[in-house]
C-alpha cells in the first residue's frame, strides 16, 4: 500500500486554535499530497465550519483500535480551501504521519456478517452505526448492503447512488461506481431491491458478486454484510463465508424464535463463535435474561454455544436520527443507544470477546421478603 493510500479516507479531529473550547471538528483526507493533505470541510452537528486559510489548528489522527492509545498528533495550518467539486480545504502536515501509520498498520480484512432471524430487530441502524464507529476509529471499513430483498441502508443515509450491488451483481457496473463515502470514511455499497435471493440470481452473477467482494476485501480492514432477515440460501452462504457473526435480535419472543430458526440452520459445532447483539432492550437486565434463554435452547438443542455481545437499549435518538438521515452515533454521541454502540464496537474488534450476562442479583430485602412470605 502506498504511504498516500495509507491516509486516504482517514478521519482526522481538528481543534481550531480561535475556538479551541469548542469540541473537535471531524473531517477526512481526501488526498494525501507529499506536503499537505485535502481534507472534506469539517462538519459540527451536521453543519459544515468552512476552514479560513491561515488559520491554526491542532489535528487528531486515530489509527489504531483504541483511538484513546494510538492518535498521532500534529500543528497544521490550513493553506487554501475550495467548494467545488467538494467543499475542502488543504492543510499542512508532518512527514513523519504516513509512516508513523503505515508502520501500525495493516490488518487483516475481516469479513462480519450481520444477520437477524426477523427484520425490524435494528440490523441495517447496527450494521451502519459499528461501520461508522469502526471508521472512526481509523480502520478502513466497507459497508455492504447485502440485504437484497429490502435494502435500505442508502436511504437510511439519504444517498441517491449512482450504481448499486445489484447493478455490480448483473454487470452493468464496477464495485467503485457503486461505493460512496459516508463521514469519518465509511465506504457503502447500496445493495439493488430487486434480487431477493440467491435463487432469483443466476451463477454468473453471483461470480461477479463474489469478484466484487474480493476487490473490497482487499482494500478494507473490515467488511460488514447487512445480510436479509430470515433464512434463505443468500444469507447461510454469506454467513459460512465470513469470518464472524453477529445475529441482531430483539428480548422479544418472536424475534428470539425467529434468531433460534436461524441458527439452527447453521453449522455451530464448526467452533466459530457466532456472537449476539440485543438490541431494544429495556436494560441490561431484561437483555439477559433473553440471551440466557436464547443460549439455553441452542446448547440444548443445537449443541452450539453463542457469545453474548450486550445489549442496545431502547433510545428514542435512533428513529429520530433515522428520519433526519444521520447515524445516531455521528449526530449525538452522549445518547444511550449511540454509547452501546460504541461498546459495541470494542468488542467486535476482539474477534473472542464476549459480555458478562447480567442476571437479576435478588437483594437481602427481597429475599427476606419471600421468606415472610411463605
Ligand atoms: N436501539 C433502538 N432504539 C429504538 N429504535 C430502534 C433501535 N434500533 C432500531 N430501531 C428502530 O427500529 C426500526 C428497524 O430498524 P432497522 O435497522 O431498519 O431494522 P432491520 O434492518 O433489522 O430491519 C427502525 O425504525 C429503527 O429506527
Ligand atoms: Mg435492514
Amino acid at each position: 500500500m502506498s504511504g498516500s493510500e495509507v491516509l486516504r479516507h482517514r478521519p482526522l479531529w481538528l481543534n481550531l486554535d480561535y475556538d479551541r473550547e469548542a469540541s473537535p471538528l471531524l473531517a477526512r483526507v481526501l488526498e494525501a499530497e507529499a506536503d499537505h493533505l485535502v481534507v472534506s470541510m469539517p462538519y459540527r452537528r451536521g453543519r459544515p465550519v468552512p476552514l479560513v486559510p491561515g488559520e491554526q489548528a491542532t489535528v487528531r489522527v486515530p489509527y489504531n483500535a483504541n483511538p484513546g492509545r494510538y492518535t498521532y498528533e500534529f500543528r497544521a495550518r490550513v493553506v487554501q480551501r475550495r467548494f467545488t467539486p467538494v467543499p475542502a480545504a488543504t492543510i499542512t502536515y508532518p512527514r513523519d504521519l504516513q509512516r508513523v501509520i503505515q508502520a501500525a498498520e495493516p490488518r487483516p480484512c475481516r469479513v462480519l456478517a450481520v444477520a437477524s432471524g426477523k427484520g425490524g430487530t435494528g440490523k441495517s441502524t447496527v450494521a451502519l452505526n459499528l461501520g461508522l464507529a469502526l471508521a472512526m476509529r481509523g480502520r478502513r471499513v466497507a459497508l455492504v448492503d447485502a440485504d437484497l430483498g429490502t435494502a435500505n441502508l442508502g436511504t437510511m443515509m439519504g444517498l441517491q447512488p449512482a450504481a448499486t450491488l445489484e447493478s455490480v451483481a448483473r454487470g452493468e457496473r464496477p464495485m467503485s461506481d457503486a461505493m460512496c463515502t459516508l463521514p469519518g470514511g465509511l465506504r457503502l455499497i447500496p445493495g439493488g431491491a430487486g434480487v431477493p435471493d440467491l435463487a432469483g440470481i443466476n451463477r454468473w452473477q453471483f461470480g461477479r458478486l463474489l469478484d466484487a467482494l474480493r476487490w473490497l476485501e482487499d482494500q478494507s480492514d473490515v467488511v460488514l454484510l447487512d445480510l436479509s432477515a430470515g433464512i434463505s440460501r443468500l444469507v447461510t452462504t454469506f454467513i459460512a463465508a465470513a469470518d464472524q457473526t453477529l445475529i441482531v435480535t430483539t428480548p422479544e419472543p418472536h424475534s428470539l424464535t425467529g434468531a433460534y430458526g436461524l441458527l439452527s440452520t447453521l453449522d455451530l459445532a464448526s467452533g466459530r463463535l457466532v456472537r449476539v447483539l440485543m438490541n431494544q432492550a429495556n436494560g441490561p437486565l431484561e437483555a439477559g435474561d433473553a440471551f440466557r434463554r436464547l443460549d439455553a435452547a441452542v446448547r440444548e438443542r443445537l449443541d452450539g454455544r453463542l457469545g453474548y455481545l450486550g445489549h442496545i437499549p431502547v433510545d428514542p435518538e435512533v428513529p429520530r436520527a433515522v428520519r433526519r438521515q444521520v447515524a445516531p452515533l455521528l449526530d449525538n454521541p452522549q445518547a444511550p443507544a449511540a454509547q452501546a454502540l460504541a461498546r459495541l464496537a470494542d468488542r467486535v474488534e476482539d474477534p473472542q470477546a464476549v459480555a458478562a450476562v447480567p442476571s437479576e442479583r435478588i437483594s437481602f430485602v427481597q429475599r427476606l421478603r419471600t421468606v415472610l412470605v411463605r
